[in-house]
């Protein structure tokens, strides 16, 4: 990657339109910005560096439009973001946490890069995140991203073909298509690590969105986060999400899981009511003075909810605002972190002749 065109996305290179919707974008070498918009005008933004979404522009209950991902206008800025907060990005090829960076297939012994403490996390030093993407707009609503992944790129084995679809819809939704296919047998496990903040992106904590997650229960981790294996119970306990709260009121709890994860960074695992790799209903995020509300609709078994315990006001976004602690939530719809170590969890690994595909979709309102 030739680092001096890493700058700023500016100028308009081409534009593809219809009465409804439109993707338009701007070239810089091969880092290229997308603009998805539909008849309503909710406009998302995406580069192919990273599969990364850049900015969500939805509008509030008074039809003030807001942009409510966190992230910024210039590819350096991404590269160069201390502390790896992967705003935006699809991660992979596994997403979340693999202890040790360890794993068995078939006999054999695979250790991967090691980025995260003694863990592999979000796909090792140079994950989907960082790479160059192609992108193709297809029709007028949607992006097709492809990359594929080198056999034992970051330490997986196969050939891992790629490509994550987002397509913007007059419904105003934001559809994520996941595919993939290998030559040899790997772990997969692609998600979507946008933060939102539903007030704006720069405009404070998260702690007063309501949240509820559709899930009774979630895997609680070691220190290094890491699963412990077991599936435990949210009743009674902050995680309990099941009936919609602000996420602030539990988490200064004592709690040893609040504890290692410095507030919420878990797996829920998601109430499918035998529905398996059917979309059903993860989450609904509501916040109060904009009214806006997000949706989230999977296929995947499990979301990863993360408050933003990581951010502390040392990143500026793209307003110029710094991103304070919690001032941003991600929803990663995923399989659960360390599957490759845990017999127990739904199995993550990809054979050659399979296909990976699955969809996750963000759907935008007001109330
Ligand atoms: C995920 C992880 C977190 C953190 C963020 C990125 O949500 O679970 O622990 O690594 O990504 O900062």
């Amino acid at each position: 990657m030739r680092l001096a065109y890493l700058t700023p996305f500016l100028l308009l290179a081409c534009c593809l339109q219809s009465a409804s919707a439109q993707v338009t974008s701007q070239d810089f070498d091969k880092i290229m910005l997308y603009t998805l918009k539909n008849s309503n005008g909710l406009t998302i933004k995406v580069t192919n560096y990273g599969a990364i979404i850049t900015s969500i522009l939805v509008p509030d209950r008074d039809g003030e439009m807001g942009d409510i991902a966190l992230g910024y206008d210039s590819v350096e800025d991404y590269t160069n973001a201390v502390d790896k907060p992967y705003f935006g990005a699809v991660v992979g090829r596994y997403g979340n946490r693999i202890a040790e960076g360890k794993f068995t297939i078939d006999g054999e012994d695979y250790t991967l890069a090691v980025n995260n403490g003694p863990n592999h996390l979000h796909g090792g030093v140079i994950g989907f995140d960082k790479v160059v993407w192609d992108a193709k707009p297809v029709g007028d609503n949607s992006l097709e991203l492809t990359y594929v992944a080198k056999d034992m790129e970051e330490g997986y084995p196969g050939n891992l073909k790629c490509k994550v679809t987002y397509t913007l819809t007059d419904d105003n939704e934001l559809k994520i298509h996941y595919e993939a296919t290998t030559d040899k047998t790997t772990p997969v496990n692609l998600t979507q690590h946008t933060y939102f903040n539903l007030k704006g992106e720069g405009n404070g904590t998260i702690l007063d969105h309501e949240l509820m997650l559709n899930a009774k229960k979630f895997t609680p981790v070691d220190e290094g986060l890491i699963p412990t294996g077991q599936l435990v119970d949210v009743a009674g306990t902050p995680f309990d999400f099941t009936t919609a709260k602000p996420i602030g009121r539990d988490i200064e709890e004592a709690d040893e899981q609040l504890n290692f994860g410095g507030g919420y960074d878990h797996n829920w695992v998601l109430d499918k009511g035998g529905k398996d790799g059917e979309m059903t209903l993860a989450a609904r995020v509501s916040e109060p003075s904009s009214g806006r509300v997000l949706e989230v609709f999977t296929t995947e078994p499990g979301v990863q909810f993360y408050c933003g315990n990581f951010l502390d006001g040392r990143l500026t976004g793209k307003a110029g605002k710094p991103y304070v602690y919690r001032g941003g939530l991600c929803l990663e719809t995923q399989h659960f972190p360390d599957s490759p170590n845990q017999p127990n969890f739904p199995s993550t690994l990809l054979e050659p002749g399979e296909k990976y595909d699955t969809t996750t979709v963000f759907r935008f309102s007001t109330e």
